[in-house]
């Protein structure tokens, strides 16, 4: 990136953090496998040869899961943010199902889209020996199961769901910025929901020690360094046509609207997602420009949740968005 070209200041991340971060990166490993993944993936929806439609297909990028921060080279130590993942996997069913094809990039480990029913364990709690050459799935999770594969299989091989794991902070921050760039030619009808709750800390990879930390030299002192925003660089350089849609995580409700606020402000987002930990499954608050709307989950049903209300909703918006753009 040129820092020379533009204001030091886009939207107050200075572009002598965001290079500073990237420089200070590992080189992404398979990288160019996943340029190539995201190249045909783009190529097949900006030709809408999936749905046949004609013009451009919906795609949102769907960040999930919690980024860590690595304090060795060899890593035996990180620090992690907390997210289970629940979040970006229901929502990417409900994208789905709403017409969208989606990019998930996720945590490796967490939730996955259509296994949000199965047991902790399902490959050992799923499945049975009914005698040497047969295994047959528990009567008890064959509606779990035959739902996680079919939904499954019907996304991935229709194209209309790649996934692409992270771990840490490092690998998040490429791969999306890979993802924006990608997703720039769609224009209007891209959409970002970064779900993922990223890493704000790290330690530069430049001043990271190679080798495990030894306990026996006492107290561990050691400098974190800010992680630049990425959220001002995604609306302004990587992907500035796209609708975009944050997450404010806060355990102290008092603040959580303020905080979302300022986000919507600072970073130029089209809508803000504001939660609280605790209330988080059962009810959300999406910040816009022209007022907040509270989502609840339909308490009547036993298994409804938060993210179908909140999918219709950004759904509707998006639809908007595309309609004023399209001049
Ligand atoms: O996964 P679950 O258990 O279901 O929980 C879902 C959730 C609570 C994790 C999710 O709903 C949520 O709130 N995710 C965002 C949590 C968060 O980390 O918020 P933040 O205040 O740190 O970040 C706000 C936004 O800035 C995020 O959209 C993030 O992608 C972005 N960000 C954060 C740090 C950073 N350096 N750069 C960023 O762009």
């Amino acid at each position: 990136m040129d820092a020379t070209n533009n204001s030091e200041d886009i939207y107050e991340t200075p572009y002598a953090e965001i290079d500073s971060f990237f420089d200070s990166a590992p080189p992404l490993r398979d990288g160019t496998n996943i340029s190539s993944k995201l190249k045909d993936f783009i190529e097949m929806h900006s030709s809408s040869s999936v749905s046949g439609s004609g013009g451009v297909n919906r795609v949102v990028c769907v960040t999930s899961g919690g980024t860590t921060v690595p304090l060795e080279r060899r890593c035996v130590r990180y620090i992690d943010n907390f997210s289970s993942g629940y979040r970006g996997a229901a929502s990417t069913e409900y994208f789905l199902k709403a017409g969208y094809s989606v990019i998930f990039l996720y945590r490796r480990g967490t939730c996955q889209p259509f296994c949000r029913s199965l047991p902790d364990d399902p490959l050992l709690e799923c499945f049975e020996f009914t005698d040497e050459s047969n295994i047959q799935v528990h009567q008890s999770h064959f509606e779990a199961v035959k739902r996680a594969l079919t939904g499954h299989d019907a996304a991935v091989a229709g194209g209309f769901l790649l996934k692409l794991p992270f771990t840490t902070i490092f690998e998040y921050l490429q791969i999306l910025q890979l993802i924006a760039i990608s997703m720039r030619s769609l224009g209007p009808s891209a959409m970002f929901y970064l779900a993922a709750a990223a890493s704000d800390f790290y330690v530069p990879w430049k001043s990271m020690t190679e080798h495990k930390i030894q306990s026996r030299s006492g107290p561990l002192d050691m400098r974190l360094v800010q992680v630049p925003k990425m959220l001002s660089l995604l609306r302004k350089e990587w992907s500035p046509m796209a609708f975009c849609v944050s997450f404010k995580l806060e355990t102290d409700k008092e603040i959580l609207l303020e905080k979302a606020d300022m986000a919507l402000r600072k970073y130029k987002m089209h809508a803000v997602v504001a939660n609280e930990l605790l209330t988080r499954k059962e009810e959300v608050v999406v910040v816009t420009s022209t007022g907040n709307i509270t989502v609840h989950r339909d308490k009547t049903q036993p298994d409804a949740d938060v993210e179908c209300p909140l999918i219709h909703l950004l759904v509707e918006r998006h639809s908007a968005y595309i309609k004023d753009s399209d001049f």
